[in-house]
C-alpha cells in the first residue's frame, strides 16, 4: 500500500534495541555448530516454534538460552552486522543499542570481547553506510546491585577505546520485584562518569516504577513506559517534559502487555503530547524489525502521515546524537 511506502521510505532511529535479541534463529544455529554448543533445538523452524511468550519472563528464559552461542569477537560482530544490515535496509540511519555483558561474562566470555565485536560492526557501517550508532550498556536487574557495580568497575577500562560509541547505561530483565531504585547507587555513579542514562519502566511494572526511575535513577528516556497511561499525573508529567518514551509494539503484543494491537496506548499517547518512538526491542524474537513496527502500528492505530513524520522526528530528536548530527537529520 502507498501508506507502507511511506514508511519504508522514512529515515528513522532506533533508540530501542537489544542486540542479543537480533540474534536469528539461523544465526543461533550456525553460531552453535561454528562454537560447538549444544541448542535444545533440531531445526530452525523448531526455535521458531518455541517463541509463543505468555509475559516477559517466558521470553527471557529463551533469550538468554539463545545467548549462550554468543563465544568469541566474530560472533558478536556477525550478529550486530546483520542487525546493521535489516536497519539499513528499513531506512534506519542510527541506533543506540542496548547490549547486556552480564549475561556473557557470567559464561566466561571477556568484556571486551562483547565489546570489541559489537563496535568493529558499528565502526564498520559508518564507513560503510549512511549509518551511525552507539552504544548502552545494560545492567540487568534481576542480579543484584554489588554484581552491577562489579560489571560497570570491568568495563570501565575499556571507556577510553570506545569512546566513540559507549556513552550510555540503560537496565533491562525482569522488571517486577526489582523496581528502579534497586540500582540508584549504580546509577549516580554513572551519571558522575558522565554516561547517559536510561532504564526500562512501565512495561510490566506500574507506574510507581516509572516515577522511580527518573526520580531515583535519573534517567533521560524512559524505555517502554507503557503503563504510564494509569497514572494521570505522570502522564502530565511526561508530556510537560517531554520525556522520550521508547514504544515497542509487536514486543508488547507478543510478550501480551497489549491483548489486540488496536488497543495499543501509542496512538493515544502521541495524540496527547507525549514523545513517543517506536522501536524493535528483539526483533528475532517479537517478528519484526523497524519497518514491521511501524507498519503493524499504521494499520492498526491509524496513523497519519504527520503523524508518522513525527514519530519519526521524535527518534532522532530523543537520541543522545550530538546537536550537529541532529541538523542533519531534522
Ligand atoms: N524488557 C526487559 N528486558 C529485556 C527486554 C524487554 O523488553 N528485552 C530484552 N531484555
Ligand atoms: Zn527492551
Amino acid at each position: 500500500s502507498p501508506l507502507h511506502t511511506f514508511i519504508r521510505g522514512l529515515p528513522k532511529a532506533e533508540l530501542h534495541l537489544h542486540i542479543e535479541g537480533s540474534l536469528e534463529p539461523e544465526l543461533m544455529f550456525a553460531l552453535a555448530q561454528r562454537n560447538g554448543i549444544a541448542l535444545p533445538y533440531t531445526s530452525v523452524e523448531q526455535i521458531r516454534a518455541a517463541y509463543d511468550f505468555s509475559d516477559l519472563q517466558s521470553f527471557l528464559d529463551l533469550y538468554y538460552a539463545g545467548a549462550a552461542v554468543l563465544l568469541n569477537e566474530q560472533d558478536f560482530y556477525d550478529l550486530t552486522m546483520a542487525y546493521i544490515q535489516r536497519a539499513v535496509a528499513d531506512n534506519v540511519r542510527h541506533v543506540e543499542l542496548f547490549f547486556d555483558p552480564q549475561t556473557h561474562t557470567v559464561r566466561g566470555v571477556a568484556m571486551a570481547t562483547v565489546f570489541g565485536g559489537i563496535a568493529r560492526a558499528l565502526r564498520q557501517a559508518r564507513q560503510q553506510y549512511d549509518f551511525s550508532g552507539s552504544m548502552i550498556l545494560c545492567f540487568l536487574r534481576h542480579l543484584s546491585e554489588a554484581d552491577a557495580l562489579a560489571t560497570l568497575a570491568e568495563a570501565l577500562p575499556l571507556r577510553e577505546a570506545y569512546q566513540d560509541l559507549w556513552n550510555g547505561i540503560g537496565l533491562d530483565s525482569a522488571e517486577v520485584g526489582n523496581p528502579p531504585e534497586k540500582f540508584s547507587r549504580v546509577f549516580a555513579q554513572a551519571s558522575q562518569l558522565g554516561f547517559r542514562l536510561v532504564a526500562h519502566a512501565g512495561e510490566e511494572g506500574p507506574p510507581a516504577y516509572i516515577h522511580s526511575a527518573l526520580a531515583d535513577l535519573k534517567i533521560e528516556r524512559i524505555d517502554h513506559g507503557v503503563r504510564a497511561e494509569e497514572d494521570p499525573a505522570l502522564m502530565a508529567e511526561l508530556i510537560h517534559s517531554q520525556m522520550p518514551l521508547t514504544v515497542c509494539p509487536l514486543s508488547n503484543l507478543k510478550l501480551k502487555v497489549v491483548q489486540d494491537m488496536r488497543q495499543h496506548n501509542l496512538a493515544r499517547m502521541l495524540r496527547a503530547g507525549v514523545c513517543v518512538t517506536i522501536n524493535s526491542d528483539d526483533p528475532a524474537y517479537f517478528g519484526g524489525y523497524m519497518n514491521s513496527n511501524f507498519i503493524a502500528s499504521a494499520d492498526a492505530l491509524d496513523l497519519s502521515r504527520d503523524e508518522l513524520i513525527q514519530l519519526a522526528k521524535n527518534s532522532f530528536c530523543a537520541s543522545f546524537a550530538s546537536a550537529e548530527q541532529k541538523q542533519t537529520w531534522l
